[in-house]
């Protein structure tokens, strides 16, 4: 009842509202973008217009408004923006960049590897990953010692990308990928947060150490191209299937469109389920009644034994778990799109080249769509409370044509690790820990999340 009662409540049309916004308050929606984005829907309201710096605004947090740019009027929307162009820097023309034609042909090549029956077949790698780092946990169990959560799933996250994607050993190739990759999104960070830098030719110790790392991945990416064509590469990676993978006219990837895709996926894939899992972790660790729930279902199903792929649908409260911790905390937080024409939302106006800013982060705290907003509450997944929800009340993964392409991989991966984690170790965090939630490429913990470990 109560659920039918919220989403009468919102069936109203949202209406636009401009707020004339100083340049002043540049540096402080820099210094907290969460903050600024949540404190303007909470004034304003769903669909707010206003200037920042050079371009009109439209922040969208309205799940009507945010279908009709990523679905119903989404050939309108490129992806010619800041958040993008800064991205393309480094993964170049990769899936997550490009727009329009080209998009559409890389899409079509690479979805294949991502099937379901293909994602399914990486499950026990992914098993595999999880029982690594949990030997690598003994030490820290036995002298009491407390593990950074954020740089373990970091690893973790990695090495199963790593080696879906290229075949990469986990053991003898790991640490060289980490650091090339860490390198890179190093950079990444560090450009996002500079409205203005110096060209990445200029040589500064920053930018060798960015080359450097893009070095070291054009090696690996060589090698597994190498081994592919000798039969030695595992023919189930996603390499193998970007290198047989034929175009309309008959055409396979060029060398640059591949490593711009390879890249693009070891960036896509690795921190946004790494910041899932940490943030899972977290929540669980501060919502101990929920914690029981799980360990009961993860315990009753399992009954001891290792997770596998064909467990997850049974095991409902994990899912909603994931999906509530997703809601909370999405790893994507923002998603921006620049307006090709000028089109007309809600009855409203949207000028052509103006900047669209949607978080999944703000709308997914929405009052109006979610009973328990700043709470942790599986409860919301439940299947009737969904029933009556908007479609794009949710939308960590975003959706239309450029909905993740990872999204499977990502789901069975966190319900993979999280239940092979659980069911082992209880995980509590260091009392007194500063938790702060940083959005930097995904929402990172700002002080990492030092949790200690207590076998079960
Ligand atoms: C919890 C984990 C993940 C989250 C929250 C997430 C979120 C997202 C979101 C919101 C988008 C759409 C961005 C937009 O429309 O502007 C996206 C796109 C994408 N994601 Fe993910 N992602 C996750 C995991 C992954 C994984 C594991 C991979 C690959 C292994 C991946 C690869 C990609 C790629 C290639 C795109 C671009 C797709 C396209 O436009 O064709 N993601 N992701």
């Amino acid at each position: 009842m109560l659920f039918v009662m919220l989403d009468t409540a919102v069936s109203h049309t949202p209406t636009l509202k401009a707020v004339n916004l100083s340049p002043l308050r540049i540096p402080e929606i820099q210094r907290n973008p969460l903050g600024f984005l949540q404190q303007n829907a909470a004034e304003h309201g769903d669909f707010i217009h206003y200037p920042l710096g050079l371009w009109e605004v439209f922040q969208l947090n309205h799940p009507d408004l945010i279908e009709h740019v990523l679905v119903t009027n989404q050939q309108n929307y490129s992806k010619n923006t800041v958040q993008y162009n800064t991205l393309a820097k480094i993964t170049g023309r990769g899936l997550l960049t490009s727009d329009g034609r080209f998009w559409r042909r890389q899409r079509r090549m690479i979805q294949p590897a991502f099937h379901r029956q293909r994602v399914l077949a990486w499950g026990q790698m992914m098993l595999q990953a999880t029982q690594n780092m949990l030997a690598g946990w003994e030490t820290a169990v036995h002298t009491n010692q407390p593990l950074d959560i954020d740089e373990e799933m970091m690893a973790v996250t990695l090495n199963i990308v790593g080696e879906a994607l290229l075949g990469l050993d986990l053991q003898a190739d790991a640490s060289q990928l980490t650091h090339a990759v860490l390198t890179m999104l190093e950079y990444v960070v560090y450009r996002s947060q500079q409205p203005v830098a110096l060209p990445l030719s200029v040589p500064t110790p920053r930018h060798r150490r960015f080359h450097q790392g893009l070095r070291l991945l054009d090696e690996l990416i060589e090698q597994a191209v190498k081994n592919h064509k000798r039969g030695k590469e595992n023919p189930n990676t996603i390499l193998s299937q970007m290198l047989t993978a034929v175009d309309h006219n008959n055409q396979p990837m060029t060398k640059d469109e591949l490593r711009d895709e390879v890249i693009t996926l070891l960036i896509a894939g690795h921190e946004t389920a790494a910041s899932g899992l940490t943030w899972l972790f977290y929540l669980l660790s501060q919502n101990p009644a929920v914690e029981e729930d799980l360990l009961a279902e993860i315990d009753g199903v399992l009954n001891g034994r290792p997770p596998t792929t064909d467990d997850l649908p049974n095991l409902p409260t994990v899912q909603r778990v994931i999906a509530e911790a997703l809601r909370l905390y999405p790893p994507a937080w923002v998603i921006t799109r620049r307006a090709i024409a000028a089109d007309i939302i809600f009855g409203a106006k949207i000028s052509a080249n103006a900047l669209i800013i949607m978080s999944p982060y703000t709308t997914q705290r929405h009052p109006a769509f979610w009973e328990k907003p700043e709470q942790f509450y599986p409860d919301h997944f439940m299947p009737e409370a969904q029933k009556t929800r908007s479609r794009y009340a949710y939308f960590p993964f975003g959706g239309g044509a450029r909905l993740c392409i990872g999204d499977q991989f990502a789901k069975v991966e966190i319900g993979l690790v999280s239940a092979a984690v659980l069911q082992k170790y209880r995980l509590q965090l260091l009392p007194n820990h500063p938790v702060v939630a940083d959005p930097l490429v995904t929402i990172r913990p700002k002080h990492g999340l030092m949790m200690t470990l207590q076998r079960r």
